[in-house]
């Protein structure tokens, strides 16, 4: 059994591609799965199945009902905002020691592997003391780090690197998922991440349309699954 946290550099980067590619691969080689998406912003009920928490449930062959969505997401708002704005637009809070213990609840019922999906990067604040990063900490789980391959990225992926090695936290890789139009080249974006992100695994993803199996991603779940 093991247990990855799936964090990012930003919103809109590629978390929920990343945690489905790698549950398509688990499963693909007869592994059980289970993945969370805990705390979801922007989520509209009547377009349920193109959120995170629907497009994880049906990569896992479940379908997509109040109680399984209830089940993976119980943190669920629909202004498309940060968590905490998100959840004080509907007079709600997210009781962080609640969420701690939710996933705690998961890790230690999950029979095999389990991917749990952040929300935005590294820092969004989900009240008004804790951010993804206290989360992390709190669960001390090894993570994943996603970023983009847009320029400027290096520097983000970089600085959130610190940042998570800074508070004990254990990188497992980071995963470059190819920016749609991005003008910087991706082979080259990862070459100069890895001389900087000295003993962290770099894994990049070109963009492909659809629900493939990624052979990178296969490699990646492969290893950290074996
Ligand atoms: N390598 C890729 N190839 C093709 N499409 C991709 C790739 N990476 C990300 N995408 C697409 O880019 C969009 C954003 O990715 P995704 O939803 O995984 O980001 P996210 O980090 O989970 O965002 P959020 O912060 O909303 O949870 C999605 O439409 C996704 O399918
Ligand atoms: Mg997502």
């Amino acid at each position: 059994m093991k247990v990855v946290f799936v964090t990012a550099t930003g919103t809109d980067i590629g978390k929920t591609y990343v945690t489905a590619g790698l549950a398509r691969s688990l499963r693909a080689h007869g592994r059980s799965v289970a993945a969370l998406k805990p705390v979801a912003s922007g989520f509209d009920r009547a377009a349920a199945e193109s959120s995170d928490s629907g497009m994880l449930l049906a990569t896992l062959g479940r379908n997509v009902t109040d109680a399984a969505l209830a089940d993976i997401s119980p943190w669920r708002f629909a202004a498309p905002l940060s968590p905490d704005m998100a959840a004080r637009r509907e007079r709600r809070g997210i009781d962080f020691a609640a969420l701690v213990t939710f996933c705690r609840k998961a890790i230690e019922n999950a029979a095999d592997a389990l991917l749990i999906e952040g929300i935005g990067g590294i820092m969004v604040p989900l009240d008004e003391r804790h951010t993804v990063l206290d989360w992390m900490v709190a669960l001390r789980l090894p993570v994943l780090l996603v970023t983009g391959s847009y320029l400027g990225t290096i520097s983000h992926t970089l600085s959130a690197l610190d940042v998570v090695k800074r508070r004990g936290i254990d990188v497992l890789a980071i995963v470059i998922s190819e920016t749609s139009g991005s003008t910087a080249p991706l082979a080259e974006t990862a070459d100069t991440i890895l001389r900087f992100a000295t003993g962290t695994e770099v894994v990049t993803l070109k963009r492909h349309e659809g629900p493939v199996l990624h052979p990178e991603l296969d490699r990646l779940a492969r290893r950290l699954w074996p």
